[in-house]
């Protein structure tokens, strides 16, 4: 898969202790066209081995606090991001950080569907608006026009399972109220701030990335990691405002809300 982040100076991913966020900024490190500045977020970074080892040999990579559910965290990581990208902003924020919590019929309770809501919808949309003024400073500063992570781009990493016309028949088969909500809620937010942040140029993509082989995913999940994000990272890299405001999965193919 083509990866050309080379007019992207400067990426952010949630939630990149393990899994897609990690294996994102695993493969990004490691890309001939990689961003100058690579910033993976985790809300224990002491905890996250992996991270640790890759910034010991990687230049311009940067670890930084975040639990995208805590404002004060959210405030102190805008702080630090905002010295490492300094006057460029922050060209592409990857909403990646969600929990999933069993919950069909018989399990589901308010408080999974209040968790869930608070770390997969609501969250995404704060750490989006805390990031705006750095956003907005790289969609102006970013060469050429049209829109793409040559300017400025939101990710929201959702799921299939989001999906209100896929959930039937045989796409129905994986029960949870909560996880299922959640990022039909994330969706709506997507579509929300792609017509607010249209005017500003910044680009706002919804993005399934596959059933894939993760603590979330499972082991009997088709997808390997590494299969799901260089195909989340080659479709990212060729975003244009044609893909402003859609639901996409790993292929670049559009999904139904
Ligand atoms: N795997 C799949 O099959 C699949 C399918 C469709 C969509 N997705 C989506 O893909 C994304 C990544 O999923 P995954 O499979 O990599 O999940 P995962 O293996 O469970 O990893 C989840 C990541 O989110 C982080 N996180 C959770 N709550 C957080 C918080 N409050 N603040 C900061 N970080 C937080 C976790 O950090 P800790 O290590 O600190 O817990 C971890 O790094 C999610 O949005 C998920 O919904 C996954």
């Amino acid at each position: 898969m083509t990866l050309n982040f080379s007019k992207c100076s400067s990426v952010l991913i949630t939630g990149a202790s393990r899994g897609l966020g990690l294996q994102m900024v695993t493969h990004l490190v490691s890309s001939a066209e990689r961003p100058s500045k690579i910033i993976a977020t985790a809300r224990n970074p002491a905890a996250a081995q992996e991270l640790q080892q890759i910034a010991e040999s990687h230049p311009g990579f940067h670890i930084v606090p975040l639990d995208v559910v805590s404002d004060v965290s959210v405030d102190a990581a805008v702080k630090e991001v905002s010295s490492i990208v300094g006057a460029e902003g922050l060209n592409c924020l990857i909403n990646n950080a969600a929990i999933l919590i069993a919950s069909d019929l018989n399990t589901v309770t308010r408080d999974a569907m209040m968790k869930t809501f608070e770390s997969n919808t609501v969250a995404p949309l704060f750490v989006t608006k805390a990031f705006l003024p750095l956003l907005k400073t790289a969609a102006v500063v970013g060469e050429g026009g049209g829109m793409g992570i040559h300017r400025s781009a939101v990710i929201n990493i959702s799921s299939f399972l989001g999906s209100i016309q896929l959930n039937w028949g045989e796409g129905a088969t994986f029960k949870s109220y909560a996880y299922r909500v959640s990022k039909s809620g994330l969706n709506m937010v997507t579509r929300c701030l792609a017509t607010d942040l249209e005017s500003d140029g910044i680009l706002l993509t919804a993005l399934h990335p596959g059933w894939v082989r993760t603590d979330m995913g499972g082991p009997d999940a088709p997808l390997s990691a590494e299969e799901s994000i260089s195909s989340v990272l080659s479709v990212i890299s060729r975003l244009t405002e044609k893909d402003h405001g859609e639901f996409l999965d790993y292929s670049g193919k559009k999904l139904p809300w």
